[in-house]
């Protein structure tokens, strides 16, 4: 396993490609409503995306035919856009999206409300959101990995909630998926020691319920076994000497 470390020039391009994605979310949330297709949330996203000049991250990867994955109340991630998927009020709805910017990546999801959403759904948006921020308190150096990923797990099922298994966080850089993997469960041992200039993708994917999922027949889109809703909230972070740098949110 080969960590990479990012010298200035590629941590001032993984910037930019984060500043860019920081705005493909905060413009998809305005976009967000009841009636609009997930198809339409793909085609508003790979137009935001283009309007910047950028590729968009997922389109292709491994076949995967969209920009956005946009994933609706039980799915929970890789969810593919559809002309017949409506967004109705009370539904979430998860889009996790990447940004290439002279060839480096940024990747970064986000639940967002459809309409009036019931108190359940946004206590479980926000214990998602809460948890990054638990999580990334041991992003420093000096830290071992899987503090980070024992944050995150602590924290979610303090609040009864699961973290899913199947699914990882990921180092990202030049490529989309990078070593090391981050889980959001604490797996055995302490994990690679974190260093300035590594940058991790840290994506706590939370079900309401069980933390078993399953893959439809489309073989992307991942959903909960017992058909209770998920969120996910995911930033690419910069691990510095001192406080964590999250390159996809907005300064
Ligand atoms: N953010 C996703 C991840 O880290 C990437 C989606 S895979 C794609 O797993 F194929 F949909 F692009
Ligand atoms: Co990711």
């Amino acid at each position: 396993m080969a960590v990479i470390i990012k010298n200035q020039k590629e941590i001032e391009y993984m910037r930019e490609a984060g500043r860019i994605l920081a705005i493909v979310h905060e413009e998809l949330e305005k976009f967000i409503r009841p009636g609009i297709s997930t198809l339409d949330i793909d085609r508003k996203g790979k137009e935001i995306i283009d309007s910047f000049h950028c590729i968009p991250s997922f389109l292709n990867y491994e076949g995967y035919p969209a920009s956005i994955c946009v994933s609706v109340n039980d799915e929970v991630v890789h969810g593919i856009p559809k002309k017949k998927r409506i967004l109705k009020e009370g539904d979430i709805v998860s889009l996790d999206a990447g940004v290439i910017y002279k060839g480096y990546h940024s990747d970064a999801a986000r639940t967002w409300a459809v309409g009036n959403i019931s108190p359940e759904n946004q206590r479980l948006i926000d214990v998602t959101r809460e948890s990054f921020y638990e999580g990334i308190k041991f992003a420093k150096a000096g830290h071992h990995l899987h503090e980070i990923s024992r944050a995150i797990q602590k924290y979610v099922e303090s609040h009864g909630y699961s973290v899913v298994r199947d699914l990882v966080g990921h180092g990202v850089g030049a490529s989309l998926h990078e070593d090391p993997q981050v889980p959001n469960f604490k797996p055995l041992g302490r994990g690679i020691l974190l260093q300035p200039g590594m940058t991790l993708a840290i994506e706590p994917m939370v079900n309401a319920g069980r933390y078993e999922v399953w893959w439809l027949d489309d073989d992307w889109t991942v959903v909960t076994k017992d058909g209770s809703n998920s969120a996910h909230y995911e930033n690419t972070v910069l691990i510095t000497d001192g406080e964590p740098e999250i390159l996809s949110i907005r300064k």
